[in-house]
């Protein structure tokens, strides 16, 4: 069976003024009427061809524990453990953490490491890609998934594929893993022809990932392993140990071992995937109409073009006039109004308000 890892410490900062530090965009339903996690925790649940999930391993913040078990509670999800991170140190540490806790129990326990913050529209072709990866990461090989490019987006991993892609769809070799490129060289990929978006989702087994880890980011074991030695029990959560946990370097595990691994094995996704990260992407998500505009319930636009209009405050509208590549969101506190152009930005919007205190 497969033990789904699912990573949901984010903050989540580009989707202000949806996300909230006390409630990041991950537990918040973006699309649809579940969110994110809720929706990630469903699709690794049950089965696939060839494969079966086990309960979930979670990882996340304490601030979100609660959040997190409530909604798997909803979704009808019974986690197989909760870890509590003291502080957020990114997701190399987190992967970490749980590859070390599951192998505790079986050191070939085969791992699929799972953002919370991806829209998935095609359950069966996610599962089949699964499916199609088991073999090589049975194999003691790291799989990735990649996706088919259609823009030179900067906010995403590159997979540049050793050869052509299989025609069964199964692994092909990686030559090599770009994280998050300039425009320049996000652009050069694209024209190239031969990357593959990286999907930020993984499957191997446990002692894969660690051994990746001894090899590419050694010091990151020391402080890892002890925050799970002195783990405390803590109302059915494990909390990590907060000293040994704040000498962890907090890195992603895409630069702290994805882009430094030989012999990585890509599986194509297809079928529609999205990382949730900005408003653009959101937009694009909700699948604008002929003028490019996409409104939720409580939003109007008269003449505007490639737009996306969100209340999600009960009882106020919210209409544009006129408009051409602007968000504009309303929640009963905060309205954001941003040039499409600028959605990465918004971070900088959480940077303000949090100096202002
Ligand atoms: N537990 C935990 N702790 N989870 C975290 C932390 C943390 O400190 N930081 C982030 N996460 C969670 C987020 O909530 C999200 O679900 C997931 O880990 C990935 O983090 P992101 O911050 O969203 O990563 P990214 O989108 O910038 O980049 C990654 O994903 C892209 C595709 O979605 C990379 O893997 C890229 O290469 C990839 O293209
Ligand atoms: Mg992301």
């Amino acid at each position: 069976s497969i033990t789904p890892v699912l990573l949901c410490g984010g903050a989540g900062e580009r989707l202000w003024p949806l996300s909230r530090q006390s409630f990041p965009k991950q537990f918040a339903p973006l699309t649809g009427t579940r969110s994110l996690f809720q929706q990630a925790a469903t699709r690794l649940a049950g089965t696939g061809p060839g494969h079966h999930y086990s309960a979930p391993l979670v990882i996340t913040a304490s601030d979100y524990r609660f959040i997190a078990t409530q909604q798997l509670a909803e979704a009808g999800i019974d986690p197989g453990a909760v870890l509590i991170e003291p502080e957020a140190r990114n997701t190399a540490p987190a992967v970490l953490a749980a590859a070390i806790h599951a192998s505790a129990a079986n050191p070939d326990a085969m791992l699929l490491i799972a953002p919370s913050d991806h829209a998935i529209g095609d359950r069966d072709a996610f599962a089949a890609a699964v499916g199609q990866g088991l073999a090589a990461a049975e194999a003691g090989r790291i799989v990735t998934f990649g996706v088919a490019p259609d823009r030179p987006e900067t906010g995403y991993g590159y997979l540049e594929l050793a050869g052509r892609p299989d025609a069964t769809g199964g692994a092909t070799d990686l030559r090599r893993f770009v994280e998050k490129p300039d425009a320049e060289t996000a652009g050069g990929m694209i024209e190239a022809g031969n990357f593959l978006w990286n999907a930020g989702i993984f499957l191997a087994s446990a002692r894969s990932l660690i051994d990746a880890f001894h090899a590419h980011a050694p010091n990151l074991v020391r402080p890892v392993s002890q925050a799970l030695a002195r783990a405390r029990p803590d109302l059915g959560f494990l909390r990590l140990d907060p000293a040994a946990w704040s000498d962890a370097e907090a890195i992603s595990v895409d630069y702290a071992v994805m882009e430094k691994v030989a012999g990585l094995a890509v599986v194509p996704l297809t079928g529609g995937w999205s990382d949730l990260g900005g408003w653009d992407a959101v937009w694009r998500e909700a699948g604008p109409d002929a003028r490019g505009v996409a409104l939720s319930d409580r939003a109007l636009a008269i003449d505007c073009h490639d737009s996306l209009l969100r209340s999600e405050a009960e009882g106020t509208e919210i209409v544009g006039i006129g408009l051409r590549d602007v968000i504009a969101i309303a929640m009963p506190d905060a309205v954001l109004v941003a040039d499409m152009s600028r959605a990465q930005d918004v971070r900088l919007a959480v940077e303000h308000l949090r100096g202002k205190g």
